[in-house]
């Protein structure tokens, strides 16, 4: 872990934005080595990235471990000259945490520090590099809810209201004194909401995509009002780059699509979409399966971004407009109906059954 290589460890990179982060860095950035840390919970597919080592040889390698495994994080360290890390690895899903807290505990805050500490004394035999980075990717969640107006800035005052959103606060605030207390050149993002290829169908978008195709229930929360600020994934890697290879230690960014939706306007919009492309129509219309169910505890009614800071120091904005990138996700779904089915366990099954039966 010292001079620049251009090897840098991703975390949970078998995951929806791991994924695509790594698959586009690759691509974008020809002279960097990429090393995947993932436990491959059930929202970790190594599929997602099996073609790598021949599309890409030498420049990628897969450990298949935890962030929470000490001597497996010093063997990394040992192994690979790294320039820095990007923390994907984390519990995602707010409805999971609802119901079993305890592995976002463990994951996004206790992973964490197990990293920050490993991290940090790595980074501390080798010299301190100045070139070394420590990018944790959070959400914008951590600050709460907001009305009908304004907007998150990264001078928002958190207030996690749900107990995934707690255990990210809780890891940006120990990432944040890692770098005041021991110098670790740190840096925090806080993005909105994600959408593209490889997202795990627990999550609003792919879940609709797949049950519009299935013909299912679609199962809006409450009357569907409530508002996020949508990015497309390949956005949030782009702005990624730029924050690992621009930002500031110590500094916060946050990261948005300035593209506000309500929940019950991105269902209409998946089911017009795909009916045109299914050709259906009058009874036959998806709309008709819409279910309003019993809201999620707890239910935060908007987040919003505002990217001005990322925008004016680094010189990032999104590219891809909301119409499009959504068009072009469906159309990746319906090309990919044999990842759908690959990732689709008895497990998906079980959550799915959990979370909406008797709703
Ligand atoms: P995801 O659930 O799709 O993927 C998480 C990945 O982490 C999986 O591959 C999983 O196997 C891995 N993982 C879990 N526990 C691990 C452990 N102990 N050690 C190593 N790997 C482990 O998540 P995502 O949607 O890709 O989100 C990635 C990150 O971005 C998360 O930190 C999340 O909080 C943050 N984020 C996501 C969004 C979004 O819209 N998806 C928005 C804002 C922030
Ligand atoms: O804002 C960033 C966050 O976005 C990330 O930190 C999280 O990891 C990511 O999961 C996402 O959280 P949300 O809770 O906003 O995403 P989700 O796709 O679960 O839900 C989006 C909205 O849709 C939310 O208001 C709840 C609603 N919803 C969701 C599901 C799964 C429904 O109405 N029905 C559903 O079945």
């Amino acid at each position: 872990m010292n001079a620049s290589t251009g090897t840098y460890l991703v975390t949970g990179g078998a995951g929806f934005i791991g994924t695509n982060f790594i698959r586009h860095t690759l691509k974008l950035r020809p002279q960097w080595r990429i090393v995947c840390l993932d436990a491959l919970t059930y929202a970790g597919n190594p599929g997602n990235l099996a073609d790598l080592t021949k599309l890409y040889p030498g420049r990628y390698r897969f450990v298949h471990g935890s962030i929470l495994d000490e001597a497996l994080l010093r063997v990394i360290i040992d192994e690979e000259t790294l320039d820095g890390v990007i923390h994907f690895a984390a519990e995602s899903h707010v409805d999971r945490s609802i119901l079993a807290p305890q592995a976002f505990i463990e994951t996004n805050v206790n992973g964490t520090c197990q990293l920050l500490k490993v991290f940090q004394s790595g980074w501390e035999q080798n010299g301190k590099p100045e070139n070394f980075r420590f990018v944790h990717v959070s959400t914008d969640e951590v600050y709460g809810t907001l009305g009908d107006t304004g907007y998150f800035t990264e001078a928002s005052p958190y207030a996690p209201n749900s107990p995934y959103s707690a255990s990210k606060a809780a890891s940006d605030h120990f990432v944040r004194a890692w770098h005041h207390t021991y110098g670790l050149p740190a840096i925090v993002t806080n993005c909105s909401n994600n959408y593209g290829p490889y997202q795990f169908p627990e999550k609003l978008i792919p879940l609709m995509i797949l049950n519009i195709l299935e013909e299912r229930e679609l199962p809006v929360y409450g009357d569907g009002a409530n508002i996020r600020d949508w990015l497309y994934v390949l956005d949030h890697c782009e702005a990624l780059l730029t924050v690992l290879e621009r930002g500031n230690p110590g500094e916060t960014y946050l990261i948005g699509g300035g593209a506000e939706k309500r929940n019950l306007e991105i269902v209409h919009l998946l089911c017009d979409l795909l009916d045109r492309l299914l050709t259906r129509s009058g009874a036959q219309g998806s709309r008709g399966l819409i279910r309003f169910v019993t809201d999620r505890p707890g239910h935060d009614y908007r987040y919003a971004i505002d990217a001005t800071k990322i925008r004016n120091e680094l010189g990032w904005q999104p590219r891809f407009r909301f119409e499009g990138a959504i068009e072009d996700t469906v159309a990746w779904y319906l090309a990919h109906m044999d990842w759908v089915a690959s990732i689709r366990s008895g497990e998906y099954r079980q959550w799915i059954e959990t979370n909406y039966n008797n709703r």
